[in-house]
């Protein structure tokens, strides 16, 4: 019974729910391996497509096979009108995040393998998502803007197409590379609160597009996915680099949080911190402006500073805190920056659910149902008496 009361209210840190064969995040070396491959390596020598077939199928593809699900996701880029329609029809302050979550049963209902459970049926609805995705985000942008969308270009990668349907212009191949980095280091990482919340509605036999409207909406919340555009706020309000130690210090010193910083796990650098600083530096330079990396630098060091001198112990920054002025610097607003994790994330949860519905880790498929303590109103083992509405004062 101790032993149970000490696991409650520590958001399951540390807990062990269940195995898994699709990446490994050693928060003590910082270290994120994806099927057995650092990501380091999958960086510098793959694209997001071809991660997307790692973690869907457990190993690297050969050429042959690549070129076939990169054709099979250019294929499954186009989205139901009805999506369209749908979203010329929502007030235009709506966020992107909820028009995403939004979006996603629309799909379901146009896939005529919706309830087709097989494993094969599931890959297939995973592509079709993966390949959706940016489609959604960028059109959502536009038609709020009062623009049509841009249909996808089959000549374009997965990262060069989503940047072309965002802004009608194709960009250009540094660029590309960057962003294609930037879905691939935000593709998977393990047990984090949306893949645990798309597990777990995997869990109860609902479909891939139900579970991953629960991860979406996870990934939502500022301490998670939305954290990306909490930092370019942060940024934006600081605006000036010789603001920022006072502005971090102050903080701090209220006992604020300072967005993009700390990791649950990581307690070193987290590694894809370090890909995107160094990609930061790169578009600083490219665009001629060096303002957001400097400011974003500026904001690591007084932290690191300042919560030595409070706290006694280090702090990091985490994969949110680069990526904001790296999506600032490739003209992504920031609301988006969310939804732009989501088209990345969307490989790693399929991944999981699937991992979760065929129990590829695992001896059977479990429904995950947790216990609590009830410390509610008690009366005794009988329960309380029920006061009839005319007698309740
Ligand atoms: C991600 C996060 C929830 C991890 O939390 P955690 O490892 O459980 O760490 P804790 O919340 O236990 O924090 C330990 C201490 O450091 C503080 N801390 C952690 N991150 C902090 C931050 N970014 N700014 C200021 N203080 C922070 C906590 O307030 C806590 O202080 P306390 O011991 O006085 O209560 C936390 O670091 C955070 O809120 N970061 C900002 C949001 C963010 O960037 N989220 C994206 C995560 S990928």
């Amino acid at each position: 019974m101790d032993e149970m009361l000490e696991t409650k209210n520590i958001g399951l840190r540390g807990i062990k729910v269940a195995d898994t064969r699709i990446s490994d995040v050693d928060g003590e070396k910082g270290n994120l391996i994806y099927r057995g491959l650092n990501i380091c390596d999958l960086v510098s020598n793959s694209t997001f497509e071809e991660v997307s077939f790692l973690l869907l199928s457990n190993r690297l593809p050969t050429a042959k096979e690549l070129k076939t699900f990169q054709s099979e996701l250019v294929s499954e880029r186009k989205v139901p009108e009805a999506v369209y329609g749908f979203m010329r029809m929502m007030p235009k302050a709506s966020h992107p995040m909820d028009v995403l979550q939004a979006s996603i049963p629309i799909l379901a209902v146009y896939d005529n393998q919706l309830h087709d459970e097989s494993r094969d049926a599931n890959l297939k609805k995973a592509a079709r998502l993966i390949a959706k995705l940016p489609n959604i985000v960028a059109a959502w942008d536009r038609i709020r803007k009062g623009k049509e969308p841009v249909g996808p270009d089959p000549e374009l990668i997965h990262a060069g197409n989503f940047l072309y349907m965002l802004s009608g212009s194709l960009p250009d191949p540094e660029t590309t590379k960057d962003f294609d980095t930037c879905l691939i280091l935000h593709a998977e990482h393990s047990f984090n609160a949306s893949t645990f919340a798309g597990r777990e509605v995997a869990s109860t036999h609902a479909h891939l597009y139900a579970s991953i409207v629960a991860a979406l909406g996870a990934l939502s919340g500022e301490l998670h996915g939305g954290a990306n555009s909490e930092v370019m706020k942060m940024l934006l309000e600081i605006g000036e680099v010789d603001r920022a130690k006072s502005w971090v210090f102050e903080k701090l010193r209220k006992g604020g949080k300072i967005m993009g910083m700390g990791h649950a796990v990581y307690h070193t650098e987290d590694p894809r911190a370090t890909i995107l600083r160094r990609i930061d530096d790169r578009l600083a330079d490219r665009t001629r402006d060096r303002r957001w990396f400097e400011l974003t630098k500026t904001i690591e060091m007084a932290t690191k500073e300042e919560f030595r001198k409070l706290k006694g112990k280090e702090i990091y920054p985490n994969v949110d805190f680069y990526s904001a002025s790296v999506y600032h610097m490739m003209g992504i607003p920031t609301d988006l920056f969310t939804p732009v994790f989501a088209i990345s994330r969307i490989s790693g949860w399929a991944a999981h659910i699937i991992e979760e519905k065929f129990a590829e880790a695992q001896p059977k498929p479990e429904l995950y149902r947790p216990d609590a303590d009830y410390v509610g109103t008690y009366c005794g083992p009988e329960a309380c008496p029920y006061i009839p509405i005319e007698e309740r004062s």
